[in-house]
């Protein structure tokens, strides 16, 4: 990167700064005293040689700290990994999860998607041949502070987060990182996520596409991809509500009730007794089996309490908000992961801490969760904006979800009211039906069959086939004898 191109980016933060009354200018000064040949051997800095129980690979992978700002002292946590072949021709994709409070390295990158996935077995990590690093190179950022080891020095920070403070800070979070990357400051670039990154995904986005505008900011965003996403509050109770009754959760008598006394874009939902009793009725189900996975068994753990002790089924009502329930997974994987990350020389492998003075990592912060400030009742008016401007915007569902089902995600995309170019018919994978889509100007709409919240979970090969189609384009397997994609 040229001098000229490094005062470009400094001039970045001192626009963030502006936008997010959070001064960043500190950072500035500081990356100019540093100078770039420093920061490129911070990413040197960064690499990962020698992570406990890692199988040998062929790719290279980085994690640690970027600070997004100074001032306060915000660091955020990433872990990237080169693509397992051809890292230079590859785009580049960042990965959020939820929440909000959830970690991308615990669910994202050691659950679904990455290289390295917790094993059940050992309670390590093994080789996932399904990560989707096989197509692009793929960046984890656990968001905003408090998430698994990104933190603020200043506390106060953390009674303020919200929607907008997120997107903020990943933008400053990118700008950074390119700092330390600067061969993937021009690169194709994609944002990707699921659950409660549903909104962060448009969110930050729309804040790249509008950043846009100066040639000096420029991102060459293409595209954003969502897996069972929360969309629109009252789109997604409305789903949330009639998926329980047609999967046979709740009662006629209870779906009644609810449909009569509910009024979910109204700011006073559950002020409407009857509506707030019922909709305790379908959560109290709901507590009985994982929500997130409608046919897979509970997980148990090592005691009867640990079901209990999950965030798994977490409301919060507030008069400001919609209530929201808490992102979540397997509770048995999120275990095996906490072990993992709480391991002393992992952290010092991942340059977390010393392995001495260890940081407390878990999967999910629920202060953070019951303490977010704002939130967008909804996102579709960011998806107008982004399909206006020619983004590509693909959507998922796994079809046994039934904390943001497939309902929600029909009922909020039938809300942009796009013209259909393809009509719905099934997608294959290895000659069987993983599901069906649909095409719209603008947007893809995918189910996976037999899939729960956090599809790749469940559905590994299929996934990375519907990752693979969306970079490239491409309409998925539309026959049952379509080409297979090798997957391993
Ligand atoms: C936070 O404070 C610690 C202790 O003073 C310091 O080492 C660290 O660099 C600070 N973090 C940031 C992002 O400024
Ligand atoms: C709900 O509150 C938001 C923010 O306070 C406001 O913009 C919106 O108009 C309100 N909606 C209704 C239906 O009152
Ligand atoms: C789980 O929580 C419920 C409700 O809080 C409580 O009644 C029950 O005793 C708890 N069960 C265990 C095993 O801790
Ligand atoms: C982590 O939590 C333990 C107890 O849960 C506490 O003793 C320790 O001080 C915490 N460490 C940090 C770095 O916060
Ligand atoms: C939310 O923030 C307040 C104010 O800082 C704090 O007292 C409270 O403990 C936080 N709530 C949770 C659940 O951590």
């Amino acid at each position: 990167m040229n001098s000229v191109s490094m005062f470009k980016a400094i001039l970045s933060f001192t626009f963030i700064s502006v936008i997010s009354l959070k001064p960043v200018v500190s950072i500035a000064r500081h990356r100019q005293l540093v100078g770039e040949k420093r920061l490129t051997s911070f990413a040197n800095d960064h690499l990962v040689t020698n992570l406990p129980g890692q199988s040998q690979v062929d790719f290279r992978h980085y994690s640690g700290y970027v600070t997004v700002n100074e001032k306060n002292g915000r660091a955020l946590f990433y872990w990237f990994y080169e693509a397992t072949t051809h890292p230079e021709a590859k785009p580049l994709v960042l990965w959020l999860n939820g929440g909000p409070g959830c970690s991308s390295v615990g669910y994202g990158a050691t659950q679904e998607i990455g290289p390295f996935i917790v094993d059940t077995e050992g309670h390590g990590i093994k080789y996932n041949p399904y990560s989707w690093n096989r197509e692009a190179n793929m960046l984890f950022l656990e968001s905003p502070v408090g998430v698994g080891f990104s933190y603020s020095n200043t506390t106060s920070d953390y009674d303020i987060l919200g929607d907008d403070f997120t997107a903020n800070d990943a933008y400053a979070f990118l700008h950074s990182w390119y700092l330390m990357f600067p061969s993937y400051r021009s690169r194709t670039f994609y944002i990707a996520g699921e659950s409660y990154a549903g909104k962060y995904v448009p969110e930050l986005a729309e804040l790249i596409y509008d950043n846009n505008r100066d040639p000096s900011l420029r991102i060459d965003l293409k595209g954003i991809l969502l897996g069972n996403p929360e969309t629109s509050d009252a789109e997604d109770w409305s789903g949330l509500v009639d998926y329980a009754w047609s999967h046979a959760i709740i009662s006629d008598e209870t779906h009644k009730i609810i449909r009569e006394s509910c009024n979910f874009e109204s700011n006073n939902t559950w002020e409407n007794k009857d509506c707030s009793e019922s909709v305790d009725e379908l959560m109290r189900q709901y507590h009985e089996i994982d929500i997130y996975s409608l046919y897979t068994s509970v997980c148990m753990g090592d005691s009867a309490s640990s079901y209990n002790k999950s965030t798994r089924v977490m409301f919060k009502r507030s008069s400001s908000m919609m209530p929201r329930i808490m992102g979540g997974y397997d509770p048995c994987l999120d275990e095996y992961a906490k072990a993992f990350y709480n391991r002393p020389d992992v952290q010092k492998a991942l340059h977390v801490s010393d392995g001495h003075r260890l940081r407390n990592w878990s999967i999910c912060n629920s202060a953070i969760f019951s303490n977010w400030t704002q939130s967008k009742f909804s996102v579709l008016p960011i998806y107008k904006k982004l399909i206006a401007g020619g983004l590509r915007i693909w959507v998922y569902s796994g079809d046994t979800d039934g904390r943001v089902p497939v309902l929600a995600t029909r009922y909020s995309i039938s809300m942009l009211g796009l013209p259909i170019t393809k009509r719905w018919s099934p997608w294959y994978h290895q000659k069987q039906v993983s599901g069906w889509f649909q095409e719209y100007e603008g947007l893809t709409f995918a189910t996976f069959r037999g899939a729960g919240h956090a599809v790749p979970v469940f559905k590994p090969s299929e996934s990375l086939a519907l990752f693979s189609a969306f970079l490239l384009g491409e309409p998925l397997g539309h026959s049952r004898t379509y080409p297979m994609r090798m997957t391993c």
